[in-house]
């Protein structure tokens, strides 16, 4: 299975991901916690992306196409993959489809996850991440057991800078300049599916488990 995961930030991408990814053991491929892996290493490509990261401003295309080719080149992804957070413009959107005729596999679909700016603000807000694992977690609707620390490795959480609201509204506006063709693109091939991301996360996979089944995807 080969997904494409889109929605603005806070609609519940990364989450959903996660338990797709346990589901059908395929790889959850987010080049937002790729990106974040490498600034907390201070990597070369850490210290280069950090500036746009923070801020909330897209990383340039051709550093994340090509964290995104390497990523596709690893031997656990040739049987399925759900990439999380890209394709975000329309350049990578079609540099991805380049690359994947190259490797000859194909996208079966796109989920599109919708939620308005309010949503996403109140769910940016609240969210916590390990400084460690970079597991997330919810203030109000998915708390940790002990206040402040990971329920899976024991770190400290901290709230992302590019999760600050004034940043979440700059991520918001990004995003909305950028979907309109991105979705338009993906409508064009058929392959779309549009989800709310509004409800429970329980209840959003659940929907998504049962749509696989009519699409005979497994
Ligand atoms: P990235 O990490 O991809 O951020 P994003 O797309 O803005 O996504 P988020 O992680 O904020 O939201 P999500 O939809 O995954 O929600 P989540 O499930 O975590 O990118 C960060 C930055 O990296 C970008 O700004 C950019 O700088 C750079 N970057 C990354 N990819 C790039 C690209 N392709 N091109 C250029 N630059 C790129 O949930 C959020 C919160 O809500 C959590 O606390 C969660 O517990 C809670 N929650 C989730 N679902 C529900 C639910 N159904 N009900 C209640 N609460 C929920």
């Amino acid at each position: 299975m080969r997904l494409i995961l889109l929605g603005p930030p806070g609609a519940g991408k990364g989450t959903q991901a996660k338990l797709l990814a346990k589901r059908f053991h395929i790889p959850h491929i987010s080049t937002g916690d790729i990106l974040r892996d490498q600034m907390r290493a201070s990597s070369t490509l850490g210290k280069k992306v950090a500036g746009f990261v923070k801020s909330g401003e897209l990383v340039p295309d051709e550093i994340v196409i090509e964290v995104v080719k390497n990523r596709l080149a690893k031997a656990d992804a040739k049987c399925g993959f759900i990439l999380d957070g890209f394709p975000r413009t329309l350049n990578q959107a079609e540099k991805l489809t380049t690359v994947l005729k190259q490797f000859n596999i194909f996208v079966d679909l796109i989920l599109y996850f919708g939620t308005s700016p309010s949503v996403s603000i109140e769910r940016l807000s609240g969210r916590r991440v390990c400084k460690s694992c970079g597991r997330n977690f919810h203030l109000i609707n998915m708390p940790p057991e002990l206040e402040g620390i990971c329920d899976s490795c024991g770190s400290e959480l901290y709230l992302r800078d590019d999760d600050k609201e004034k940043t979440v509204k700059k991520r918001l506006a990004i995003y909305q300049s950028q979907t309109t063709n991105l979705i338009n693109h993906y409508k064009a091939t058929g392959k779309l599916r549009e989800i709310s991301g509004d409800s429970e996360a329980e209840k959003v996979f659940t929907q998504l488990v049962d749509m696989f089944g009519r699409e005979s995807l497994n």
